[in-house]
């Protein structure tokens, strides 16, 4: 007799809890290490410039808190001389992009994004290891979803020869490996098949152009480029997301059209006054730009000297690679117990038995700091070796997933 939907929804949970919790992983969660204690680094927040506590915006927020406050409901409703829009028009200008509209974090930006200029006749072809909410998007749109070989503008060309013109979504600076997209590239592409071009600058927002205005910018690739997203819970330290547009009537239309704008409840007054806060820090402290630069080079040329694979990570991002499952505990175990936590990627953010430590690196890391993270990873090469050991028995074609 054929399974009830309860029965299957609970096969599903149980392969979890038991198949995966308590099987693969020996009945420890892969992602629940130790608590940190005082003089543990925390490699594990996007707080890129690191600005999470920073004073200034903490006022603004607070002062936001309480003032009037405002009702809770959806973005569709705001409009004229609203915090919110000024925001949005005080971003749009600092990303050199006519318009912008804010999301209420980076999946809502790049779903309704996607599903706000995708349809079924429109394919959609998504670099390998770029976000999922851009592939979730896309599905949310009905679009056929093709996605290319990571940064390969030779696979992208054929899957557009083969599939015709559409949208390619792809990130400035990808999550897993901090590697950084060939934006021109992508560009000439775009321009050649008549494609649409959407780049997600979640992690070079900030961090990366003039004045921390993205690496769009920084290309001088604003026309080129149709669409900008970025989570603005990385450099920004905020809770937010942010959509670029090529004028108001776009704007406009996405408000009315992305189902996150429409159904789903917006920032609060705090948030944005937070955020307008931090913009104006972002615009002014250009030396946790140039320290991020620095901490990051220097770990990532240390690192690299050691035998570790860093996939092109030219980023504050620098992952370890530590291939199965169980590899991964001992490695972040080994690493917990000298006071670096990073943040473990599995699937369904990795493909499987690719699993990899990320270290998130900021600007307030000390030459101390450095020196300790570069001291620890040197003891994991000692003890483990460079490489990850190779995944066995899996089809290591295995497509990537991205976080
Ligand atoms: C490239 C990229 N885009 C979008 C997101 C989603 O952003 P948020 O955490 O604000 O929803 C993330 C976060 O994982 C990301 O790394």
């Amino acid at each position: 007799m054929a399974s009830s939907i309860g029965e299957r929804i609970r096969t599903r949970v149980n392969r979890f809890t038991h198949g995966r919790v308590g099987g693969e992983w020996g009945g420890r969660h892969l992602l629940h290490s130790r608590p940190s204690a005082s003089g543990d680094m925390l490699l594990t927040s996007n707080d890129y410039l690191a600005l999470a506590r920073d004073s200034r915006i903490t006022a603004a927020m607070t002062a936001a808190l309480e003032g009037q406050g405002g009702p809770l409901a959806s973005g569709v409703f705001v409009h004229g001389e609203h915090p919110q829009i000024r925001f949005e028009q005080k971003l749009a200008d600092h990303m050199l992009a006519p318009a912008g509209i804010l999301c209420q974090s980076g999946w809502d930006a790049n779903a309704g994004l996607l599903q706000s200029i995708a349809d079924a006749d429109t394919p959609v072809y998504v670099d390998n290891i770029a976000h999922m909410s851009l592939w979730a998007g896309a599905k949310n749109a009905g679009a056929p979803v093709y996605p290319f070989r990571h940064n390969s503008s030779e696979n992208l060309r054929e899957r557009i020869a083969e599939h015709g013109p559409g949208i390619i979504a792809v990130d400035s600076i990808y999550s897993t490996n901090g590697s950084r997209c060939p934006l021109e590239s992508m560009c000439d592409i775009a321009d050649e098949t008549g494609s649409v071009l959407v780049v997600d600058e979640s992690h070079s927002l900030g961090t990366d152009g003039p004045d921390g205005a993205g690496m769009v910018v920084e290309f001088g690739l604003t026309d080129r480029v149709h669409f900008r997203i970025a989570s603005l819970s990385r450099a920004f330290a905020g809770r937010a997301g942010f959509v670029t547009a090529p004028d108001s009537d776009f704007a406009e239309y996405f408000k009315m059209e992305s189902y996150p704008a429409v159904f789903s409840t917006r920032l609060l007054p705090h948030d944005i006054a937070g955020l307008t806060a931090t913009l104006d820090i972002i615009r002014q402290d250009g030396w946790r730009r140039e320290r991020l630069i620095e901490v990051s080079a220097k770990i990532r040329r240390e690192l690299t000297a050691l035998g570790f694979d860093l996939e092109d990570s030219a980023s504050q991002i620098v992952a370890v690679q530590t291939g199965p499952d169980l590899h991964t505990f001992a490695v972040r175990d080994f690493l917990e117990e000298r006071g670096i936590f990073g943040s473990v990627f599995c699937p369904p953010a990795t493909s499987r038995q690719r699993t990899l430590i990320r270290f998130s690196l900021h600007a307030a890391l000390t030459d101390s700091d450095v020196d300790r993270i570069i001291g620890a990873c040197t003891a994991v090469r000692d003890r483990f070796g460079a490489e990850a050991p190779k995944p066995r028995g899996l089809d290591e074609s295995a497509q990537s997933i991205a976080n």
